[in-house]
């Protein structure tokens, strides 16, 4: 059995989508972003962020990494299953990320975008779970910290469900 209680309503999340786009309009204007998504998770968020964003020239892609691990938890184990195919040379490039938890999943990305020759990489996760961090990286945009719990719904999983749900819930499993 599992229980959900949400802690994040559709409204909440569209408000700080619109002020995450706004903040990255005005720090990249003039210029031509690259979004790269990380799936599964990020898809959602992505599509929301990415319309929130009004700069002329906007590219997206998506990579797809998987951790093997338990279904509530990362193992730091991390193999690219997808790569993104633009070529990112040069690129302004910010990868948007559904949840940080332990930051290993974002630590491997960033450090394997740094290889890639961009011209910059920041990092853009809609959730933030700063008390469970075991690797230093932070985030550059972040759209909610929550201290505790595990989180389903707009693209995040426990076990592959939950995704489509509108709004973001704390999971119990009893
Ligand atoms: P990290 O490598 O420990 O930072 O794990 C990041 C990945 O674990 C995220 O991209 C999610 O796929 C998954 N994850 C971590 N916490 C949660 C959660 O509360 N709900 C759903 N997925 C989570
Ligand atoms: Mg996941």
């Amino acid at each position: 059995m599992s229980t959900c209680k949400t802690i994040l309503s559709k409204s909440q999340l569209q408000k700080r989508v619109s002020e995450l786009g706004a903040q990255i309009s005005q720090d990249y204007s003039g210029k031509s972003l690259v979004l790269i998504g990380v799936l599964n998770g990020a898809f959602i968020f992505m599509a929301d962020l990415a319309r929130a964003i009004a700069l002329e020239r906007v590219q997206v892609d998506f990579i797809r990494v998987s951790s093997y691990g338990k279904e509530s938890e990362s193992s730091g184990e991390i193999t690219l299953s997808k790569d993104v195919e633009l070529d990112l040379e040069g690129k302004d490039v910010l990868l948007v990320e559904d949840i940080i938890d332990t930051g290993r999943t974002l630590a491997w990305l960033h450090h394997s975008f740094q290889q890639r020759k961009a011209a910059s990489v920041r990092i853009c996760t809609l959730i933030d779970k700063p008390e469970r961090r075991e690797v230093d990286i932070q985030p550059d945009y972040t759209g909610f910290a929550v201290a505790q719990g595990f989180l389903v719904g707009y693209g995040l999983d426990y076990a592959e469900d939950f995704r489509h749900f509108p709004e973001i819930s704390h999971l119990e499993l009893s």
